[in-house]
This record gives structure tokens, C-alpha cells and sequence, in this order.
């Protein structure tokens, strides 16, 4: 018996595409070459290469496994703009590619210890264009602010889970980025209870 091919589907994917993407269109020029850090799914890069034909886009991820999927919602969107997808760790001290006009990563740094954060950082100094931009894209704590309880329970919940993983605090992503030459240019509130950050030289 042959077994079925089912894509993976994240609901959230599904819900939180179309406001990263209206925010993309808005920051970003028409066109350009971007690297997809932490795919996943593939949905996020099958709707932004639909919705950004300019771009050209190369998703990665830490974990082969969900490449069949990716390849599945890139073919469903009928888009020829996205690259077979790469395995990249942002840990790995090189990364395999070429110079990009932007790095996006969602939901990334909650669910990976916090040297991910640093990995995330140095791999992209190393590999933007000098006017190149970083977008990302979670929940986070941000000091002064109350944590809905939605992202409080989140937390917990992921930290139950994994110690090392949790909601990063803003200002530690901030001091991260700092320290490789990157700068928060925006912070972009999206539904529930998630930010879009962006990040320049
Ligand atoms: C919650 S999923 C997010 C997927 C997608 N970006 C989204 O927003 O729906 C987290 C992803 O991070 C990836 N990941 C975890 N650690 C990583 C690392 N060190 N380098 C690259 N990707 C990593 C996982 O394999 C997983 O696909």
C-alpha cells in the first residue's frame, strides 16, 4: 500500500501570513533576494513569493524533514521564485550562501535556546547586503509592557517543554543585534499579541 503525502499545516501560519505580508510589501523594495531562516511549514515563503514576485526566495531550515512540505505549498501557489530549501543551522559558524537583501525568521528564537538568538545575528552580519534588512517575527516580553495572559501561558508553556526555550525579552534581541551592527528600525505590533521587528545596519 502506498501512504499519502499530507503537507504539514500550522493554523497560526495560516493566520499571521497575510499581516507579515502586507508589512513585507510595505518595508520592502520590488525586488530582491531573501533568505527564509526556520521555514518550516513552507507556508510563510509560498505566500510572501506569491505576494512579493519581485523576491526571490530561499527557505532553510535546521531540520530536512519538512522540505516535501515546503516544495508542496510552493507548487499549491504556483510560484517559480523560491529555491529548493537548504538545511541551515543558525548555529553552523558558516553558512552556505550569498550575500541577501533580507533575512526573515519567524518563530524561531522562543523555540530554540537563546545562543540561537546569537547564531541568528552573526549569520546574518555576515551574509545582508549593506542596505539590507532583518525581519522577525514572534511573541516576545518587553519591559514595562504586561504580557498578555495568551503569551504568558506560552511561555510556560514552553519552558515546561524545553528549559531552554521561552519568550525572549526584547531588549536582550536588541543588545544581540547590537552587537553585530544591527539596529531595531521598527516594531510593528500584529495580532495577537506578536511583533514584527526589523533591523538595519
Ligand atoms: C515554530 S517553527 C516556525 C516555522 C515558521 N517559521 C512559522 O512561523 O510557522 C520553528 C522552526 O525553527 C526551526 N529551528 C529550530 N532551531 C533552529 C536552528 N538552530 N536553526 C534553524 N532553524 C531552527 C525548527 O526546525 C522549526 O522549523
Amino acid at each position: 500500500m502506498t501512504s499519502q503525502f499530507e503537507p504539514l499545516h500550522s493554523p497560526a501560519a495560516e493566520r499571521n501570513l497575510q499581516p507579515i505580508l502586507a508589512e513585507l510589501q510595505r518595508i520592502l523594495p520590488a525586488q530582491g533576494k531573501a533568505l527564509e531562516i526556520a521555514s518550516g511549514t513552507g507556508q510563510h515563503v509560498a505566500g510572501f513569493a506569491q505576494g512579493l514576485p519581485g523576491w526571490h526566495w530561499q527557505p532553510s531550515d535546521a531540520q530536512p524533514d519538512a522540505f516535501d512540505s515546503i516544495a508542496h505549498w510552493c507548487t499549491q501557489a504556483g510560484v517559480t521564485n523560491v529555491q529548493a530549501p537548504v538545511v541551515l543551522d543558525v548555529l553552523a559558524p558558516a553558512w552556505q550562501l550569498e550575500t541577501v537583501d533580507l533575512v526573515y525568521c519567524a518563530n524561531m528564537l522562543h523555540i530554540a535556546p537563546w545562543a540561537c538568538c546569537a547564531g541568528l545575528m552573526a549569520g546574518t552580519a555576515r551574509h545582508l547586503a549593506p542596505d539590507g534588512l532583518l525581519v522577525t517575527y514572534g511573541p516576545y516580553l518587553e519591559s514595562g509592557v504586561t504580557t498578555s495572559p495568551g503569551n504568558q501561558a506560552f511561555d510556560a508553556d514552553l519552558r515546561q517543554r524545553n528549559p531552554a526555550w521561552g519568550l525572549r525579552l526584547l531588549d536582550d534581541v536588541v543588545h544581540q543585534a547590537l552587537s553585530v551592527g544591527l539596529q531595531l528600525r521598527e516594531r510593528v505590533a500584529l495580532p495577537a499579541n506578536n511583533l514584527l521587528l526589523v533591523f538595519a545596519r
